[in-house]
């Protein structure tokens, strides 16, 4: 059998929201090669109203390539527990004064998954379960838009040139980023081209972009500035307010996203699971 989706744009900048599908069970090949182009064509996919399980999850998202599973110190679960394997719970819930799941208070800069890594993350998939009644929006900046916006001097200036990425996610604030010469680090080129639209996108973030190589600290600060700046513009931008039941993903190789901050008195939790190219090296 073969279903009819639904599909409505959920912003000018980027998404779209499908409906008409169950993701309880499994999704026909038709259906499934329509929303890998869905995917290519939207970057962020959101199919609300779902009652999935951690495995319809995983299931779902190795449509997108293959599923990372390590396992994770915040899954929720028993460690050794295959049901978990990979998941990720991202909440603010605690048990004994410790947060239960990872990312778990307030606002985040923006960011692109995995940027830290050689190979990054390809996307990313978030199950919303529990969601604080005003704020905790996961906000969606298009960098292919943002890149195709460049003046024809500025895309010049940047097509060449490699950034230093690091994960530092107890930055709070750019001023104090990298300060640990032991972090997590890699090296990416400033302008990405995407492997399935050739479409070229500003691979650069606020929370993960240390430095431009080559450029001394106050050149490498202030082209930067100007570049997140421009990123994060509001017409390249999506916020997302969740609902209990949103399953989004997100292409962490055209897209950056941030988080809203919200109130330690109510509860966030959503369940993750990361997608890696197939070629990447085992291990994420
Ligand atoms: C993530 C992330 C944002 C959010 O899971 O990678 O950045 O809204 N989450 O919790
Ligand atoms: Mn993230």
């Amino acid at each position: 059998m073969t279903i009819t989706i639904n599909i409505e744009p959920l912003s000018d900048a980027l998404g779209a929201a499908i409906r008409g599908i169950d993701l309880r069970q499994e999704v026909d090949e038709r259906t499934q090669d329509e929303l890998q182009e869905l995917f290519a064509r939207h970057c962020v996919l959101c199919f609300p109203d779902q009652k999935i399980s951690a495995e319809d999850q995983r299931r779902f998202a190795a449509m997108f390539g293959r599923v990372d599973g390590g396992y994770r110190s915040k899954s929720g679960g028993d460690l050794k527990e295959s049901a978990t394997r990979g998941v990720m719970l991202v909440s603010n819930i605690r048990k004994d004064g410790k947060p239960i799941g990872s990312l778990p208070d307030g606002e985040m800069m923006f960011h692109s998954d995995g940027a830290h890594r050689e190979f990054p993350y390809r996307a990313t998939t978030l199950f919303g379960i529990r969601i604080p009644s005003t704020g905790g929006n996961t906000l969606f900046a298009n960098l292919q838009a943002a890149y195709d916006a460049l003046s024809p001097k500025m895309r010049k200036r940047v097509e060449t040139l490699e950034t230093q990425t690091v994960y530092d996610y107890a930055a709070q604030d750019r001023g104090t980023i990298g300060e640990d010469p032991t972090l997590p680090r890699a090296r990416h080129p400033l302008v990405k081209t995407h492997p399935v639209t050739d479409r070229k996108s500003l691979y650069i973030s606020r929370l993960m972009t240390e430095k431009i190589v080559g450029f001394d600290h106050d050149e490498s600060e202030a082209l930067l500035a100007e570049l997140f700046d421009h990123a994060e513009k509001s017409e390249f931008v999506y916020s997302h307010k969740w609902t209990p039941g949103d399953l989004v993903i997100w292409d962490n190789r055209s897209t950056n996203h941030a988080r809203t901050d919200f109130s330690d008195d109510e509860q966030r939790l959503l369940r993750r699971y990361t997608i890696s190219d197939p070629a990447a090296p085992l291990g994420n």
